[in-house]
């Protein structure tokens, strides 16, 4: 974990995470066009299922990973990569881009716009730049460890309200864990007057709970490309986030994740059983 640290600390004295932030910006609305001229011809692609019938994949989400990893390879030539289509491909160094092409793509493939492009570098076993870009709306959540978090530029900050039923709280779920890792919780947060929302992308919810605009997001299990750009820009907005880059084997098997405003982040660690 030290040496961890030291590489982090190193490449960011270096300017290296500067540079691959800049690059990374102009990477994912790249991306983000790319990932659009297939949305604009939805109906032509074919759809395949993977582990269930929902969770499901086309070429969108296979050619925006190549786009992607392609675009940074052309600068950083000697960083990893870890997709979600295309596997985990270490580098030369300690960099390793944690992609997610399309997250949301079930909503991309019947057509609703809640869907994103999400790129995250950690280096060594720290996350340090996280880019999610919602191109429907063109919203592009950027945050640098040490730097803060913005939309499209401007600051953004995690919910400062101090009570679960004063905003609103994201949940997702998958067919990975049973329905009982959710359901008790939904139930608790609503005899507490609370309110939850689903729209299909975790890396979209946890943008939005960087940003103020949910009070935090709760799913039973995840994978990295899902939720490591969400960490990054979580902490960067001041908000709360669980152990999650702490969990055993975590790239490989996923985890938990749980962020929150820094005032409501006890009550729902302590709902959700997730620390
Ligand atoms: C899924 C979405 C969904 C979450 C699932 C993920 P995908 O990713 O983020 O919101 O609940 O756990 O698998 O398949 O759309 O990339
Ligand atoms: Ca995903
Ligand atoms: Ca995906």
């Amino acid at each position: 974990m030290a040496e961890a640290k030291d590489a982090v600390t190193a490449a960011i004295g270096s300017g290296d995470i500067a540079a691959r932030f800049e690059h990374a910006i102009a990477v994912v609305r790249e991306a983000g066009r790319v990932a659009m001229d297939y949305y604009r011809r939805v109906d032509e692609l074919v759809v395949e299922s993977k582990a269930n019938p929902l969770d499901v994949v086309s070429i969108a989400d296979k050619e925006v990973e190549a786009v992607i990893r392609r675009e940074i390879a052309a600068k950083f030539p000697d960083d990893g990569y870890l997709g979600e289509e295309m596997g985990i491909d270490r580098g030369k160094n300690d960099c390793l881009w944690v992609i997610d092409p399309i997250d949301g793509t079930a909503c991309f493939v019947n057509k609703m716009p809640t869907w994103v492009i999400s790129v995250a570098l950690m280096v060594g076993n720290e996350a340090v730049i996280g880019l999610i870009y919602e191109p429907n709306g063109d919203e592009l959540f950027a945050a640098c460890i040490g730097k803060g978090a913005t939309v499209n530029g401007k600051p953004i900050a995690a919910s400062q309200v101090d009570n679960v039923n004063a905003g609103v709280m994201g949940v997702g779920m998958s067919h990975r864990v049973e329905s009982a890792a959710l359901v008790p919780f939904i139930a608790d947060l609503l005899d507490r007057e609370g309110m939850f929302i689903r729209n299909g992308s975790c890396a979209l919810m946890m943008a939005y709970a960087a940003s103020g605009r949910l009070i935090g997001y709760f799913e039973p299990h995840i994978n990295p490309w899902d939720c490591m750009a969400g960490i990054v820009l979580m902490r960067e907005a001041g908000g709360w986030c669980n152990g999650f880059l702490d969990a055993p084997n975590v790239l490989e098997d996923g985890a938990p994740i749980l962020v929150a405003g820094p005032k409501v982040a006890d009550v729902l660690s302590e709902m959700t059983g997730v620390k």
